[in-house]
């Protein structure tokens, strides 16, 4: 009967390691594609967007982009086809519309031949929901 409890706590202890083992593996993970992400961002969107709030250039301020409709962001003058999309943008759409803006959006006025990698893709859309993560 002892032997029973013991092995019982032994093996919660176990349990609860290895959860506490893959939530720091799953940390660091987020926080390295968060950093790629980063380095993508800098050097292929960076000379168009900020992710500052109210920050528009050539392109809008990605601040909070995640989640939220296309077009929306107040003092830019988006085209008429990204208007009009009704789009949400979400890792799907992101994805697809950075793999190729024009084929996602015909008409869009981002001059961007895309990023033919889904791994950098998802790096990207990664920093854009967390901009703040190192
Ligand atoms: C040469 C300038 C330029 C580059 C480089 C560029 N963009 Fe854009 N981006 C724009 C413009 C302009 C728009 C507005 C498009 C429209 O109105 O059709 C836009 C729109 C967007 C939107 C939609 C925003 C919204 O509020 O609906 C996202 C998301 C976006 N860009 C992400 C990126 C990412 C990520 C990169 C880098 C991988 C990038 N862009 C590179 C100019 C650029």
């Amino acid at each position: 009967m002892k032997a029973t409890v013991g092995n019982w706590v032994w093996r919660l202890g176990l349990g609860v390691m290895l959860g506490c083992g893959s939530v720091a593996v799953l940390g660091v993970a987020q926080a390295s594609s968060v950093a790629q992400g980063k380095a993508i961002f800098d050097a292929q969107c960076a000379a168009c967007h900020s992710v500052k709030p109210g920050v528009n250039g050539i392109g809008p301020s990605l601040y909070g982009v995640y989640g939220k409709p296309a077009a929306h962001v107040a003092g830019f003058a988006f085209s008429a086809a990204l208007t009009n999309s009704h789009l949400v943008w979400n890792k799907v759409t992101l994805s697809k519309f950075l793999a190729d803006p024009q084929a996602l959006v015909p008409g869009t006025k981002m001059p961007y031949l895309g990023l033919p990698s889904a791994k950098k893709r998802d790096e990207v859309i990664a920093y854009l929901k967390n901009p703040e993560a190192k």
